[in-house]
């Protein structure tokens, strides 16, 4: 253990000398020493706990006004350098132990579930019916351009080498010149097709590998510890994606995008398979086979080449098919592959004439890998889902009820709204008027339910309502989709986001469920989908956890007495206050029994780069995803204690008001927040297509999630996190309930995970650059409001210590304490300078020091290692 921290310490020893020298080269060696002796005095500044950190202002103030954008560059770069090498090594951790931990996670898995009883054939069935699917998004999260992650994957190839011996110094110092000299913030906006590319290439360059190793992984150990195998046409875990289907309050994800990135799906599906079946073409030229291969090729001399040739040649087809329908060319797309047997079919032809033939140990190699690819991946790799505000819905059946003179919709009653769309479900007349030309908004909306109807159902996943609350929200869009002719019965699934609504969703899917149209449609089975960062924003963290956990155990409730299966689909970001954190934790600390072996959950922004953009770490997630959701179905864990539901109903409460007091109704807190951190200056930062705000001219209410922790993040304050939850806890404390409470950490994995990752929040949190940037952006008069804020954060770490019984944060967590320790020398600098640059441009903009900026918020995000 201590040689491989070695070796991460010599990774980043070497990447930051590379640095260096080619900053040198391109700066001089004064700017060199000048970035050295910064560094020094952040460190120095840290050891002696100085809050004031003034030599070190005083050095970053004496800057020439063209050595602080280089500056910021440099602290930026490091950090991307360190997290470089610190995902190296939990690689090459991987490598030395050959999966080793995959498998023996997965064993222990396996022999606790027959501990618990359970026999071989339940826990085999339990996997082969389970249904996890990944939900890629493209959240605008993702700081880093695309261009320099292929770079830094190359790094951390080339480390990977360096690891065999081999000499790899002049790749490395050309690939780090590389980096510095090109521009790592984007001149543009990505559109949404490049973001669903950018998606497709995680899948071709990761995915595309882990997932078979995975399986493979998973097949053995099942044979080992349970005596049967895993099918190969079936995989537990599925993607799907959000990325060119999710238009909630994102005008460039139109109708002809989705459609666009539909095609995209099925045409990098077809060419990743041709390029394997070409690949297996050159491997299997034997030939000996059995019956029924040599019946259907017509005794050919090499007859798995020849019935492979065939299907490449349908793939090639089928790829250039839709290429050429992309650019306009006129054909026919009744020609593409669009049933999955004929690409499995000759597969699995091939694969039992190898083992009739006596050589199964061929049929086992890149054969099963791809078999085992098509299980998951299917015809389109992921299937897309459509995501739409309930507004906008509402906005159509407006401009219906009023062109059919019947009033507003918008006005009637839930009950009258009800009532209609049920009528129109029912009805055998179209409700869409012939040559109606209604306003682009209402047009689009159609568009995009024209484009579901013109596509097949296997491309496509969820249409799902953001800010649903009404079962008329999604009557609304079953109702469309009828009208517009979609032959499926698409999964229409409301998304519960405000506190408000997560508690009324019970009730709105029991109405639902209550009605005989709507039983039909849904066949015994429901999704419904739970808002994590939204319902934070509105009511706190604290309250908004809670809520979400009641939500969950009412639906898990009230579809079982219905007799209907449900499907959580948990809209999580990276970032604790939207949901984030490990997520084989966050699946154990579900309500019991609201797991039921189907899982939906969305992986966003960089956490899609993270979890699985390296191969190794991907198996590593997999694994680990498909344990919980396991453990969670077969041995959930008990139902809280009625004590600990009161205390977390009373917490709850307190939390929300406290954090609604100051966030909606304290005067000063919008102009303390705005004053305080980048929010404006941020939106100006190209990270995603959509915009940072739901209405161009609304305020905080409409700005996003994303941006809103994002700002507090970058100042340290870290507000949407803990806002409410030091109060509540306190007042439990001095309620007597210490003990209780330590009672609920111990014995309760949803209380335990909600206070380590408040406490891992807090580690983050810094009063003393909250307060500098205080001092330097915001007017006396707010000041007070933001000591008070500060401590309250004080009084939320004084809590946590309480309960975790600890005597400083992460006591007991030193590899997360080393590496913010590690990375605060580099970011305090680029905190001095942000706070100086926001002073500068907002007194007299100057696009040069604008550029410093953004380097200065991509750095702290690096450091950070989340975003939003
Ligand atoms: P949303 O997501 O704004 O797209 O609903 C918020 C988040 O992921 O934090």
């Amino acid at each position: 253990m201590s040689d491989l921290h070695e070796a991460l310490r010599d990774d980043v020893r070497i990447l930051g000398e590379s640095l260096g020298r080619t900053m040198e080269a391109h700066l001089g060696s004064p700017f060199l020493a000048r970035v050295e002796h910064i560094r020094k005095l952040a460190k120095s500044a840290r050891l002696a706990e100085d809050a004031s950190q003034e030599p070190l202002r005083q050095a970053l103030d004496d800057l020439d006004e063209n050595e602080v954008l280089p500056t910021a560059r440099a602290f930026t770069q490091f950090l991307n350098l360190a997290n470089i090498a610190e995902e190296h090594h939990r690689v090459r951790r991987h490598l030395q132990t050959a999966g080793d931990e995959d498998a023996e996670q997965l064993d222990q898995l396996f022999a606790e579930l027959k501990a618990s009883g359970l026999s071989p054939e339940a826990v085999l069935e339990c996997v082969q019916n389970l249904s996890i699917d990944l939900v890629l998004t493209a959240h605008p999260t993702e700081v880093n351009r695309r261009t320099l992650i292929q770079k830094y994957d190359a790094i951390a190839a080339t480390l990977k080498q360096r690891d065999r011996g081999e000499p790899v110094q002049s790749r490395l110092d050309q690939l780090i010149s590389q980096i510095w000299h090109t521009n790592e913030i984007r001149q543009h906006r990505p559109t949404p097709v490049e973001e669903a590319k950018w998606g497709f290439a995680v899948i071709e360059n990761s995915l595309w590998t882990a997932l078979p190793q995975y399986l493979r992984l998973l097949d053995k150990r099942m044979q080992s510890e349970l005596g049967v195998g895993l099918p190969l046409t079936c995989s537990p875990i599925h993607f799907s994606s959000w990325m060119g289907g999710d238009r909630d309050g994102n005008p460039n994800v139109t109708a002809a995008v989705t459609s666009e990135v539909l095609l995209l799906a099925r045409w990098m599906a077809a060419d990743l398979y041709a390029r394997d079946v070409d690949q297996l073409r050159g491997e299997l030229s034997m030939y000996a086979a059995n019956a029924e291969l040599r019946h259907l090729t017509d005794s050919h001399p090499e007859p798995y080449r020849e019935l492979l040739g065939r299907l490449r040649s349908r793939l090639l087809e089928t790829r250039n098919g839709i290429e050429a329908y992309l650019k306009g060319t006129p054909t026919d797309p009744e020609r593409w592959i669009s049933d999955l047997d004929e690409i499995l079919v000759p597969l699995q032809v091939c694969h039992r004439s190898l083992i009739e033939s006596g050589m199964s140990c061929i049929a086992s190699g890149a054969l099963e890998d791809l078999l085992r690819r098509i299980a998951c991946f299917g015809l389109t790799l992921v299937r897309v889902d459509v995501r739409q505000n309930a507004d906008r819905h509402a906005e159509v059946f407006d401009a219906l009820t009023d062109f059919y003179q019947l009033g507003h919709y918008s006005d009637w009653e839930e009950e009258r709204k009800q009532a209609f769309l049920l009528q129109e479900l029912q009805s055998r007349r179209p409700l869409l008027p012939h040559n109606w030309q209604p306003d682009a908004n209402v047009a689009e909306v159609i568009n995009t339910c024209r484009v579901i109807a013109a596509n097949p159902e296997y491309s496509l996943g969820s249409y799902v309502i953001s800010m649903a609350s009404q079962p008329s929200d999604v009557l609304a869009v079953n109702l469309l989709l009828q009208e517009v002719g979609v032959e499926h019965n698409m999964r229409v699934v409301p998304l519960f986001e405000t506190l408000d609504d997560l508690d009324n969703a019970p009730g709105c899917i029991g109405a639902l469920l209550a009605i005989d149209w709507y039983r039909t449609y849904v066949d015994g089975h429901q999704e419904v989908m739970i808002g994590y960062s939204d319902s934070s924003k509105d009511a706190g963290q604290l309250a908004a956890a809670w809520g979400q956990y009641r939500a969950q155990a009412a639906l898990t409730e009230l579809c079982e007495r219905e007799g209907v299966r449900l499907t959580l689909f948990h809209g999580r970001g990276g970032t604790v206050g939207r949901g984030g954190g490990p997520s084989h934790t966050a699946i154990l600390a579900q309500p019991p029994g609201s797991v039921g072996g189907s899982l939906r959950v969305t992986e966003q922004g960089e956490m899609i780069r993270f979890k699985f953009g390296i191969p190794e770490i991907a198996v590593r997630n997999l694994t680990l995803y498909t344990t919980a959701v396991l453990k969670a179905t077969l041995t959930p864990g008990p139902e809280p204690d009625a004590a600990w539901r009161e205390l977390m109903d009373s917490m709850a409460h307190c939390g929300m008001k406290i954090y609604r007091s100051l966030v909606r109704e304290e005067p000063q807190f919008v102009p303390y927040f705005r004053a305080l951190t980048p929010e404006q200056e941020l939106a100006k930062l190209p990270l995603g297509s959509r915009p940072a705000k739901r209405k161009a001219d609304g305020g905080v209410e409409s700005l996003r999630a994303i941006p809103w922790i994002f700002a507090w993040t970058q100042t340290r304050l870290m507000l949407p996190a803990w806002l409410g939850s030091g109060a509540a806890l306190k007042m439990a404390v001095e309620d007597e309930q210490l003990t209780l409470l330590h009672e609920m950490y111990r014995d309760w994995p949803f209380f335990q995970s909600w206070i380590d990752m408040l406490e891992m929040v807090l580690a983050k949190s810094d009063v003393n650059i909250c307060s500098y940037y205080e001092r330097r952006l915001v007017s006396a008069e707010l000041r007070v409001l933001g000591s008070s804020l500060r401590s309250r954060l004080q009084q939320a770490v004084e809590q946590v210590k309480a309960i975790k019984q600890e005597s400083r944060l992460l006591a007991g967590n030193g590899v997360i304490r080393q590496s913010i320790e590690v990375r605060n020398p580099y970011i305090d600098p680029l905190h001095v300078l942000q706070a100086e640059l926001l002073f500068r441009d907002r007194n007299q903009p100057d696009q040069r020091l604008e550029q410093a900026l953004m380097v200065t918020m991509a750095g702290i995000s690096a450091g950070m290692r989340n975003t939003g």
